[in-house]
């Protein structure tokens, strides 16, 4: 396990992933119901913007530093003001921090992390938060073991390093398996845009195992060419109403702040042929 959130953290990869984030515990918000989350993959939760892996990558200033600094884009609003606070004290927050900072007081939060140094981190960052569990446990393993909840209701984060070359088969076969257990929670799928097709193997799992709902949003600095990292993407299985243009409207907001060759595209993936 040679990868650490710690110099990527705050990237437009993140922020692109952590807006999609807010809007779908928005939705989630909108019923009185209590909901759980499951972030399968959770780093450390917190990253220091002045550490010296966020230094050494200058990704978060080229990400959230430029969002940041830009014009007022109101559709980003609802995840720039959860972010803001805490990058103007030095800090980012990760998945599990933003999905805490969501939660009401009967929803839960469980995370997964392997690596034990940032699992050490993670438990740390929330041993105050009753609401929030936090595992040092393989993801995939903890996926269909963790679902359903007994809340009914939810959404599943599933945002894995990709270091291992079957990796992109581990999150299809996880993720089918969890629905298979519970066919009404919202997954929310992270891939690195290539030109390898790492989204087309996720996709293939998912679709050979039913599932028919789902949404592919992909946001680009440029086109992928080759190995180069392009961008991320993210497979949301049972979309929230309306999330197709919540989301393409970030993705159209975060491409006028980068410039072209930025782009985002959001679509239904075809039927397998
Ligand atoms: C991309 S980072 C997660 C970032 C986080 N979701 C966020 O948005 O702030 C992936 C994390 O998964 C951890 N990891 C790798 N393999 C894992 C596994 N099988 N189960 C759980 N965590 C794993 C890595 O240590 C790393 O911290």
């Amino acid at each position: 396990m040679n990868y650490r959130h710690a110099y990527h953290a705050g990237n437009h990869i993140d922020v692109f992933k952590h807006a999609a984030l807010v809007l779908l515990l928005e939705h989630l918000r909108r019923k009185a119901k209590p909901f759980f989350v499951l972030d399968t993959h959770g780093g450390t939760g917190l990253y220091d913007l002045a550490a010296p892996e966020a230094e050494r990558t200058g990704e978060a200033a080229d990400g959230i530093g430029r969002v940041l600094a830009a014009a007022p884009e109101p559709d980003l609003a609802p995840y720039l003001d959860r972010v803001r606070p805490l990058v103007d004290s030095g800090r980012y927050p990760g998945s599990p921090a933003i999905a805490a900072g969501l939660l009401r007081d009967g929803d839960r939060l469980a995370v997964c992390e392997l690596h034990p140094e940032d699992a050490g981190a993670l438990a740390a960052n929330f041993r105050r938060d009753g609401r929030v569990a936090v595992h040092r446990r393989d993801g995939y393993e903890a996926l269909p073991a963790l679902v359903p909840p007994p809340e009914r209701r939810g959404l599943v984060l599933v945002d894995p390093p990709y270091e291992e070359r079957d990796e992109a088969d581990r999150v299809g076969r996880a993720v089918a398996a969890g629905w298979r257990k519970w066919a009404t929670g919202i997954y929310a799928v992270w891939y690195p845009v290539k030109a390898d097709g790492t989204g087309r193997a996720i996709l293939h799992h998912l679709q050979a195992a039913g599932i028919d709902d789902c949404l592919q949003a992909e946001f680009l600095r440029h086109p992928p060419d080759g190995l180069r990292l392009a961008g991320g993407g993210l497979l949301v299985v049972n979309p929230p109403w309306q999330f197709d243009q919540e989301i393409g409207r970030v993705g159209a907001a975060l491409a006028r702040i980068f410039g072209p060759p930025a782009s985002c595209a959001v679509r239904r993936p075809p039927p397998p042929a």
